[in-house]
């Protein structure tokens, strides 16, 4: 097995248990506003290696076009994690991408959170294991294609967690004591940032923590045939050379700590990874 082949660790680090969720998932017609996210047909794939990635068509809803392509996206998304196919970029990118993740590993591990957690825009659950060892996880995502695999990870990994199909955007209907989100402020809007923020407050107990991992602009970061944003929309495609536009934000940490402290939040910590990720962690103040 060559160097770049080497198996990622997954972020849950600790020992067997065996309590497996067996309850069903939510149904998938349960989606509400996001039920007309298959009526526009996909561009047409184009043929693989072909760069062009210009997409003309005009942005109609970003927001129910990234759950579409999230729902597409479920069963290789962990390319991206894994450094497979197209989000290879070499031995030396792909070895510090393999380190930045286990830094971030290390990072979620010692976070202060217990007790209630609540993981918006969960995805394939990458990070959930980690976070289920550490209290009681709820586990949400828009689309339900992403939380199968997440249901998967976790029995694999004998972890318990609710799962149900949530728009990160719903108001809570409860208040919890931790909070996490993985690279989803990216997918917030510049215009919306504090709003997101202001919800997460309202998601948290006084004193409750907010984390988060993110991505830093980095060219060996995507799939070697995607291009930066523009204007923080980007053209993503799939492996079967479908396209979509996604909303990117590449938010730096001075900007995310001062919507974090406009917001209300305090002890306020961003830091990044080498290269690759922003990791950040705040808790509702008190008042
Ligand atoms: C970049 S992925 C992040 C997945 C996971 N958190 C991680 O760290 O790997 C973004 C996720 O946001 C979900 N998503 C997109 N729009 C959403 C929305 N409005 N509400 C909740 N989830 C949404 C997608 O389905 C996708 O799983």
């Amino acid at each position: 097995m060559g160097a770049d082949e080497r198996p990622l660790r997954e972020p849950d680090k600790l020992g067997d248990l065996d309590d497996r969720d067996e309850r069903p998932m939510r149904e998938p017609d349960k989606l509400g506003d996001l039920d007309d996210r298959d009526e526009r047909p996909l561009r047409e794939p184009d043929k693989l290696g072909d760069l062009d990635d210009r997409d003309e068509r005009p942005i109609r809803d970003l927001d129910a076009e990234m759950v579409r392509y999230y729902a597409a996206r479920a069963g290789e998304y962990d390319d991206w994690y894994l450094r497979r196919g197209r989000y290879s970029h070499g031995p030396v990118n792909d070895g510090v991408w393999r380190a930045d993740l286990e830094a971030t590993a290390a990072w979620l591990d010692r976070l202060p959170c217990r007790g209630q957690i609540v993981e918006l825009a969960a995805g394939t659950g990458w990070w959930s294991a980690a976070l289920a060892a550490k209290g009681s996880l709820s586990l949400y995502d828009a689309a339900p294609e992403p939380l199968e695999h997440a249901r998967a990870r976790l029995a694999q990994a004998g972890r318990h967690a609710e799962f149900a199909v949530r728009d990160a955007w719903t108001e809570p209907d409860r208040r919890v004591d931790g909070l996490f989100t993985g690279f989803w402020l990216s997918h917030v809007g510049r215009d919306r940032l504090e709003e997101f923020f202001a919800l997460v407050a309202r998601w948290l107990a006084p004193g409750g923590l907010f984390a988060f991992v993110d991505s830093r602009q980095d060219p060996e970061s995507g799939a070697s045939d995607h291009r930066p944003p523009e204007a923080d929309v980007q053209v993503r495609r799939l492996a079967d050379g479908s396209s979509f536009q996604v909303r990117k934000v590449y938010y730096e940490p001075d900007e995310l700590l001062a919507a974090l402290a406009r917001t209300g939040f305090v002890e306020a910590r961003v830091e990044t990874t080498s290269r690759f990720f922003v990791l950040g962690s705040a808790r509702r103040g008190r008042a």
